[in-house]
């Protein structure tokens, strides 16, 4: 008996002495992370299914053997424990919308996503709500698909217009970056999915992207680069965070203590994880302990790495299990986790519907000269020239680009909107495909390509010449004619100032021979710029009688366009970058790579790739001064009084506006500023607000204005007036002393101007502040 009770007895303990199997929830974090082997941390923090993205074999990093792949093409996945409970969760591209496989092997399904306008053109409405929108309809779609991240949005400043990821950022300003890209985050985690704002910092230029020092003062990053990101995070708390791949002042922002641990966590109270942009040189522990929680898409070597230096002393388990309990607090919120059922079956209906219609919202109307636009009612025949009326380019290539069931070219959607189109021009650009295709056909680049579609890049023909006497046939049955000018740029290469930047030949050819030919009978051109970037047009622009700038509108692009052109649609697009009347204007342009020309067929970013050679003799190749520093866009143009093309916020409408009543008023620390907008023409219309200040003149030198805020009206019948209501604090009008590590509102007189673009004042105000107020940071990133 007395043996019977010392063998419950000991049984009793030996229970109370098992490591109790504990499964992951959203309260015993600590408790799952305690139990965790420093295998299981390692696993969880060396992101898993190398090459599901683009190249490669996919191959699960972690050591559980149930790890499979969960949505193909997505761009990775973490690693599941499943003794644990801790699901994988998935995370894909991209900014313009979800990028994973449109179909899938032994599968008759389709996965196609929604393309969305890419985010140059979602800045240029300025309609934050309308942004947000978008950002939810977006995250609705993540969520059917079965994606619980997505790599998006990016708030990169645009430095220099060659940048050949322009079209994935938003503007060269930072606040229109940062509220912009807070609104997106927002929509699209309001679904209950998360947004990773990348490429965390000063990652403005992709030549030599993995390796690039890009050197910028201290001033310079705080108020210009980490600015977007700083607003993005107290704004809209992004679950996740990208850490670029280039070096900042010396350091690999992945492996950067300061920029990801000081900054971003400790002054600026950023509550999600960090993961690396993809691939890229790796000291896997280095980034541990700089607090980048997430290695993607990790390898086996990165884990083996983490145990081994924490065996040896190199790294501690103490920065180890910071990175896994934030990787843990994420996991806890995922659709994933939550078991989340989807459906595999978003509503196209409603995304398509709000692509439309953001679209047409971002579209700027850069010149209308004798109300050419909208096209008048006896408008029924155009020609359409340039190949791209006829391949309408909906976004740019690389992980930006979504695999669409459609895009609605030119063409097509000004023939629903009831226009016919000139069938003798349109025969000589389905001569050209024809030709074009079986050239390529037969091309070794074929071979090459099945697998870049996924990345957007796949074949486009050639622009073609349009001689004179071509121009002036066409005129006899066409009423008008619309060129269509396009540009593909893409991730892994900068565009090039000859033939990408500058028109080419046969494009300058084009406009000018079928201008003169319409001119010379009375009838009009009407140029459409369907780029990601910004293209120079001070040198032909005089030529067409009207120029839209569609962006890639997404994949209801020609219907986007058609509306604005029949005046469906009023545009209210302004620009959220300035276009400089040379790119010697560009304040940049001394230190920003300028590569030869490449080929105009979307190749670009894979002849960097494959020719990383051909790149290296660029200066600013491995290192890049920042030497313009504060001076970067408008900043420089109006406060050196140097021209442009169009400024920095212009866009024009086909009715009118006028300003009134601006008045500032303060509460505590916050500046509550009303303005009256009254439609003065007769069409209905919405108008933009920008808000800058200008700050007193010190020895500290200052921009001769800086956008503080900006909002936009409803749609305003003629005659209609709205008062607008805006807000800036006094934080807002600091700039950052090197000398004393702080931000500075300094006492003295501001100007606060409400102007139509960077360069149009239309009222202004003087505002008194008092008193200095000071905000210390921590003296950091310095160059
Ligand atoms: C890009 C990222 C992208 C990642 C995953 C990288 O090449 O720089 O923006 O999210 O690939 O596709």
């Amino acid at each position: 008996m007395a043996k019977k009770l010392l063998l419950i007895v000991a049984a009793v303990i030996l229970v109370q002495k098992a490591p109790a199997q504990i499964t992951l929830t959203e309260k015993n974090i600590d408790a799952v992370l305690k139990q965790m082997t420093l295998q299981e941390k390692a696993d969880l923090l060396i992101g898993c299914i190398e090459g599901t993205n683009y190249f490669g074999v996919p191959q699960p990093t972690g050591s559980d053997p149930s790890n499979v792949i969960l949505i193909p093409g997505a761009a990775g996945q973490t690693n599941k424990i499943s003794r644990l409970g801790i699901p994988a969760t998935v995370v894909a591209d991209g900014p313009a919308g979800l990028r994973i496989s449109p179909t899938r092997p032994n599968d008759d399904k389709t996965y196609f996503c929604t393309g969305y306008p890419v985010p140059i053109l979602m800045a240029s409405t300025w309609n934050t709500p309308l942004v947000e929108r978008v950002g939810r309809t977006l995250g609705k779609e993540l969520k059917e698909y079965g994606v619980d991240v997505l790599l998006a949005p990016g708030t990169n400043i645009m430095r220099n217009p060659l940048c050949g990821r322009n079209f994935e950022y938003y503007s060269e300003d930072p606040f229109l970056s940062g509220y912009i890209c807070a609104a997106m985050v927002n929509g699209i985690q309001s679904e209950g999915v998360g947004a990773c704002v990348k490429h965390f910092a000063a990652n403005n230029q992709e030549t030599n992207r993995n390796e690039n020092d890009s050197r910028v003062d201290q001033r310079t990053l705080r108020e210009i680069y980490l600015k977007p990101f700083e607003i993005v995070v107290k704004t809209s708390q992004p679950w996740s965070i990208m850490s670029a791949y280039n070096l900042l002042n010396g350091v690999h922002c992945q492996e950067n203590y300061d920029l990801l641990t000081t900054v971003l966590r400790k002054e600026w109270g950023f509550k999600g994880f960090v993961m690396t942009d993809w691939t890229g040189k790796r000291n896997t522990s280095a980034q541990v302990h700089a607090g980048n929680d997430m290695m993607m898409p990790g390898t086996r070597t990165q884990i083996e790495q983490i145990l081994a230096d924490v065996q040896s002393g190199a790294l501690s388990e103490t920065d180890v299990d910071a990175c896994v309990r934030r990787v843990l607090q994420y996991i806890v919120k995922t659709p994933r986790f939550k078991g989340y059922k989807y459906t595999n079956s978003p509503d196209f209906d409603t995304s398509t519907a709000i692509t439309r219609t953001a679209a047409s919202e971002g579209i700027v109307l850069l010149k209308n000269s004798q109300q050419t636009l909208p096209l008048a009612d006896s408008i029924k025949n155009i020609a359409f020239f340039g190949v791209t009326s006829y391949h309408f380019l909906s976004d740019g290539s690389g992980s930006g680009h979504v695999s669409t069931s459609y895009v609605v070219n030119m063409i097509e959607g000004m023939e629903k909107a009831g226009y016919r189109y000139n069938l003798g021009i349109k025969k000589i650009y389905e001569a050209v495909d024809a030709l074009s295709d079986a050239k390529y056909e037969m091309s070794p680049a074929k071979a090459k390509l099945p697998i870049l579609e996924m990345i957007g890049i796949n074949h486009r023909p050639d622009e073609i010449r349009i001689p004179r006497y071509i121009a002036d046939a066409s005129t006899q049955d066409s009423q008008m004619a619309i060129i269509t000018i396009g540009r593909k740029p893409g991730e892994g290469a900068d565009r090039a100032v000859k033939g990408d930047f500058e028109l080419t030949e046969t494009e300058q050819e084009m406009i000018s021979n079928v201008c003169d030919a319409y001119h010379a009978v009375g009838k009009k051109v009407v140029v459409i710029l369907n780029v990601g970037g910004v293209v120079e047009t001070a040198s032909w622009k005089d030529k067409p009688d009207a120029v839209v700038l569609a962006w890639m509108p997404g994949q209801e692009g020609g219907n986007s366009v058609a509306d604005v052109l029949t005046g469906k649609v009023n545009p209210s697009g302004h620009l959220p970058i300035t276009f400089p009347v040379h790119y010697s204007d560009v304040p940049s342009a001394k230190n920003y790579p300028n590569l030869p020309g490449k080929p105009e067929d979307g190749m670009n970013g894979l002849s960097a790739i494959l020719n990383p050679k051909m790149y290296s003799a660029d200066p600013c190749f491995k290192t890049t001064k920042y030497e313009e520093g504060i001076n970067v866009g408008y900043r420089y143009y109006s406060s050196k009084g140097v021209s442009t093309s169009y400024p920095f916020g212009y866009g024009l409408s086909y009715t009118t506006f006028e300003f009134s009543d601006l008045k500032v008023t303060q509460r505590g620390k916050k500046f509550i500023a009303t303005v009256t907008v009254r439609n003065t023409g007769n069409m209905a219309g919405r108008q933009v607000v920008q808000l800058y200040v200008n700050s007193p003149t010190t020895t500290h030198e200052t921009p001769v204005r800086e956008l503080k805020a900006f909002a936009k009206t409803e749609l305003l019948q003629p005659g209609q007036s709205q008062k607008l209501t805006m807000d800036f604090s006094n934080y807002d009008l600091a700039t950052f002393y090197l000398e004393d590590s702080a931000w500075k509102t300094i006492a003295g007189t501001y100007i606060v101007e409400i102007c139509e673009d960077a360069e149009t004042i239309k009222i202004s105000m003087p505002l008194r502040i008092k008193d200095t107020t000071k905000y210390a940071v921590n003296n950091v990133l310095n160059n």
